[in-house]
């Protein structure tokens, strides 16, 4: 526990801290509630300054894959710190851990991708990886070959550059003129599907409106599509099996790379190292982050194919650095990381406790108002639904996602409700076990029935 009083905590938050995601004015003036200031976190809890502990059913942002304060991650850090805490910068060189980590994570990542650039967010990841796109492009002689495009409910982080490729007001709006070059195409959404289909009956509207989109746009113009496999940030929703295929032989078809962002769905959180592994499709650029040191310590990186990499061979340097990326102390946590994850087979406890999850959840879909349940490993969502019979939402303003997540937290157990689009998402840590599993889905059940929704 922290020395610091709650109350102190709370009145130094109101006076010093610039927060997201809330209005400010009511912020300053009455600071955050005590419940959303953690003071301590084990395993798969979170303790907060109240003394309320809760477990973490979405691992924190999707990131705390390994649990937290895992000792074994801390001392790894420890002992890099204390051996070489910083690995200075020389072009072409790094630190003996970046590089040893670099060699670890080949190991892991699909066969054709055998060469990384490390940063420390997500957002970075999703920036530098256009860079790497235009870059690409350029010494293919193609420098009007820029545009990226994504679709609709993705999301990508908020730096300048990730954030023109997420979608919604939530994120984008207040920041002067949009940047040029993004472009987005409609969501792949069977339940509440933007082209009014019916999966199967469908043609894939969906995947076909990329094509759509870089025939407007023009090929000779478009340098990347950037989807994440799986929707994250927008409730764990999961594309039909023939999506992603499609999508990759339209990328193929028109010399579009294909950027698979996997901050939130890589290292086991689906229940494969790589969530694209799922339907056997290649990406030119992978993009890596929370699960790469369990958010341990912040890193993230992308990964690029070794034919994109002899494409953008020459005799020119590609400069893109931070002064920090790909710090030894975040590498050592990623090699350890693999370790245990080697060791204690948490792919597998992933894929094996996430049909125990889904299980759990497509019980609750006997509710009247639970549907649309999609889950692979210990990555699963629903959507709390007003009419099931024609795929009615209820509306924004009743916040009855934030309702369940309450009722939830009462109980004793968080998960988040997506700001897009309302689903619950519930992906607890990779250590978790059939107890916990157990114990989230009843708290859920419980949590249902005190929300009584007629
Ligand atoms: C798919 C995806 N990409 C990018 C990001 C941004 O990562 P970060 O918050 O580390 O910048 C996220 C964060 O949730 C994400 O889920």
């Amino acid at each position: 526990m922290t020395n610091t009083s709650a109350d102190q905590l709370v009145q130094w938050s109101r006076d010093h801290i610039l927060p997201s995601g809330m209005p400010l004015g009511p912020f300053a003036k009455n600071g955050p509630p005590k419940a959303a200031i953690t003071a301590e976190a084990h395993r798969i809890s979170m303790t907060d300054v109240n003394g309320n502990t809760n477990i973490a059913g979405s691992s924190s942002a999707v990131n705390v894959n390994l649990g937290y304060s895992n000792p074994e991650l801390a001392q790894a850090a420890y002992d890099q710190l204390i051996k070489m805490g910083n690995g200075g910068f020389t072009p072409g060189g790094g630190s003996s851990a970046s590089i040893e980590y670099a060699h670890a994570l080949a190991q892991v990542t699909p066969d054709h991708i055998n060469r990384f650039m490390f940063v420390h967010s997500g957002s970075e990841g999703n920036d530098s990886a256009y860079k790497i796109a235009r870059y690409y492009w350029t010494m293919q002689g193609k420098p009007n070959k820029y545009k990226i495009i994504s679709r609709k409910m993705a999301y990508h982080g908020l730096t300048i550059g990730s954030m023109y490729a997420t979608d919604g007001d939530a994120f984008r709006k207040n920041y002067g003129p949009e940047l040029p070059g993004y472009v987005q195409i409609p969501a792949v959404h069977c339940y509440h599907c933007p082209f009014n289909k019916t999966y199967p009956g469908c043609n894939f509207e969906c995947a076909e409106s990329l094509a759509d989109a870089i025939e407007k746009e023009d090929a000779d113009t478009v340098a990347a599509f950037v989807a994440e496999p799986i929707y994250g940030v927008a409730g764990t929703l999961i594309p039909p099996a023939e999506y992603l295929p499609k999508i990759r032989a339209i990328c193929d078809q028109y010399d579009v790379l294909y950027i698979d962002d996997e901050v939130m769905t890589g290292f086991g959180r689906t229940g494969k190292y790589f969530a694209t592994e799922h339907w056997d499709v290649k990406a030119d650029l992978l993009i890596m982050s929370k699960g790469m040191t369990g958010a341990q310590l912040p890193l993230a990186g992308v990964g690029i194919a070794d034919n994109i990499f002899d494409g953008m061979s020459g005799k020119q340097a590609f400069v893109h650095f931070h002064s920090t990326g790909g710090h030894p102390a975040c590498c050592a946590v990623g090699i350890k990381v693999l370790e245990i994850m080697k060791r204690d087979n948490l792919v597998h406890n992933s894929a094996v406790l996430g049909e125990r999850l889904l299980n759990g959840i497509n019980q609750m879909t006997d509710h009247p108002h639970i549907a649309d349940a999609h889950g692979l490993g210990l990555f699963a969502g629903f959507e709390i639904i007003k009419d099931k019979d024609t795929a009615t939402s209820y509306d924004p303003a009743l916040a009855i996602p934030r309702k369940f997540t309450e009722a939830t937290s009462k109980r004793g157990l968080g998960v988040r409700a997506s700001v897009s689009t309302g689903r619950i998402q519930v992906a607890p840590p990779l250590v978790s076990t059939a107890d916990d599993i157990d114990k989230i889905v009843e708290i859920m059940q419980a949590a249902l029935a005190d929300m009584q929704l007629d």
